[in-house]
């Protein structure tokens, strides 16, 4: 998968050198490749942004540097399979099956903007190119869409075949589909490692036990007990098809 991220501050995406991610790169499952906005500008001053038409605070990203970036980064006739990503806070929640959708695709080109966002207009004629996404991390409001990056950057190049040490790790991730031996929709339950005892706590004995349908048994309760807790609104929305008897039992 090829990843482009364009921003006026190409050395908060640092962190993609390192990692999981890092290693995606270095192992060439991932091609990252970060640009400075202010390549595309033309005057002295390198200006990327400008005052609201309409009156307002803040300042408002111009649409010019934008779309000649893209067409640079997916010259027309090149859209095939690229996506361009928006992050802000008025887009739709970035969530796991979005990040599960987005890799499937080859390119992802991200534009996080900074002030008040991008000029609509940019949004809309790079919409007439290639699908492209606006989508939201969280209801808080960061300071610029970069760290947004980071998030969906992780959460896609991690599901991308060969990222993982482990393909089966991220099949009970939270969020997980039943279909892949995940618990639908259920959040993870605690995890333990070695020594069996430590500081005078001891590991949950059934996971010592070697029965692995008990074993199986427990965690399912588990992720249970903590969707209760942690994410009513989860349970809520559990298709009853989802539950088994034992749990309904709960
Ligand atoms: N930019 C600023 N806040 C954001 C958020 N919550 N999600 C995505 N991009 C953002």
């Amino acid at each position: 998968m090829r990843i482009d991220i364009v921003t006026i501050f190409p050395e908060y995406l640092a962190p993609l050198d390192v990692s999981l991610i890092g290693k995606a790169a270095a192992a060439g499952i991932l091609d990252v490749r970060v640009h400075e906005l202010r390549t595309w500008t033309h005057d002295r001053h390198n200006t990327v942004d400008d005052s609201p038409c309409g009156g307002g605070p803040g300042m408002v990203m111009k649409p010019e540097p934008w779309s000649e970036a893209l067409t640079q980064i997916v010259p027309p006739g090149t859209e095939d399979g690229a996506r361009l990503i928006v992050p802000t806070p008025s887009g739709r929640p970035f969530t796991q099956r979005i990040a599960e959708d987005l890799a499937t695709a080859s390119h992802l080109v991200f534009a996080p903007a900074r002030y008040e966002g991008i000029d609509r207009r940019f949004i809309e004629a790079a919409a007439e190119r290639m699908p492209v996404e606006e989508l939201s991390i969280g209801d808080y409001v960061l300071a610029g869409g970069e760290v947004a990056v980071l998030v969906m950057v992780e959460a896609v190049g991690r599901l991308l075949p060969g990222v993982l040490g482990n393909a089966e790790s991220a099949k009970d991730d939270s969020f997980g589909h039943s279909s892949d031996g995940g618990m639908a929709g259920l959040l993870e339950g605690p995890v333990y490692t070695k020594p069996a005892s430590w500081d005078g706590r001891e590991v949950p004995p059934v996971l010592l036990s070697g029965n692995h349908a008990v074993i199986a048994r427990w965690r399912r309760d588990q992720a249970l007990r903590r969707t209760s807790e942690m994410r009513p609104d989860l349970i809520a929305a559990l298709d009853s098809a989802a539950l088994d008897k034992k749990d309904r039992a709960q």
